[in-house]
């Protein structure tokens, strides 16, 4: 994006294709290159699947994506799970994903920050997703504030683009904290109807993005996350 001067007109923002069939469409081509971008929703919402959608996406056009999971869950065991989706090409995980698990030390603040600001260091990712803040949070206590802080003032450093999961408190719709932070909040739904359920999602906000707005139908299947707005 080009500066402001003296009435020059702004530059138009790149945008990062999130590989979400509808979701792209939804904010003209993706979200903000370089941005942070929350991912919220109740467990089993499809954060981790929108998320690793984003990163096989960029795999598939050659970008280093760095995936960090609070999780405990060891890579095999994951990547064993979400082969099941046809966007996951195991390949990109010997070369452009890399998987790192935090949840052996997710209490320890400082092992965290100096792990995390470590593996961007050396792995230079252009697209980052960080699963879940929240499981960090809970982890943390009252050593989460601090963290996201530093977390918040790192990324904006880093040139990368940013997913990072969020699960919302009882009642909410989500994280409110995360996201005052961040460029861009999308919300996750999969509301009871009766005796069914059903799967949504809307873009609550997205800087320098014109995008759709309201609850928009979402399907997850084996194709993935899938987003038909308007429908
Ligand atoms: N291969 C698949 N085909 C269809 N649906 C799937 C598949 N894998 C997962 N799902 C659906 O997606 C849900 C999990 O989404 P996930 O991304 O793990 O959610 P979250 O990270 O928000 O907890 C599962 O509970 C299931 O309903
Ligand atoms: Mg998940």
């Amino acid at each position: 994006m080009r500066s402001f001067l003296g009435g020059e007109v702004l530059g138009k923002i790149e945008r990062v294709a999130t590989g979400v069939v509808g979701l792209d469409e939804m904010m003209g081509g993706g979200v903000p290159h370089l941005s942070t971008v929350l991912v919220a929703g109740e467990s089993g919402t499809g954060k981790t699947t929108l998320c690793m959608q984003f990163l096989c996406k960029g795999a598939e056009m050659g970008e280093r994506g760095l995936y960090f999971s609070a999780f405990s869950e060891p890579p095999e065991l994951m990547l064993r799970f979400i082969s099941t989706y046809e966007f996951v090409n195991p390949q990109y995980f010997k070369g452009c994903i890399k998987y790192v698990d935090l949840g052996g030390f997710c209490e320890d603040r400082e092992r965290l920050l100096q792990t995390i600001e470590a593996e961007v260091n050396n792995f230079r990712p252009q697209r980052m997703v960080i699963d879940s803040l929240s499981v960090l949070e809970r982890a943390l206590k009252q050593e989460y504030r601090p963290l996201l802080l530093w977390l918040a003032r790192m990324i904006r450093q880093w040139p990368t683009t940013t997913l990072v999961a969020g699960e919302p408190d009882l009642g909410e719709s989500y994280p409110a904290e995360i996201a005052a932070l961040v460029d861009g909040v999308i919300i996750l739904y999969n509301a009871e109807m009766g005796c069914m359920r059903r799967r949504s999602m809307e873009i609550l906000k997205m800087v320098g993005t014109s995008h759709r707005c309201g609850k928009q139908a979402v399907d997850i299947s084996a194709k993935g996350f899938i987003v038909y707005p308007g429908l």
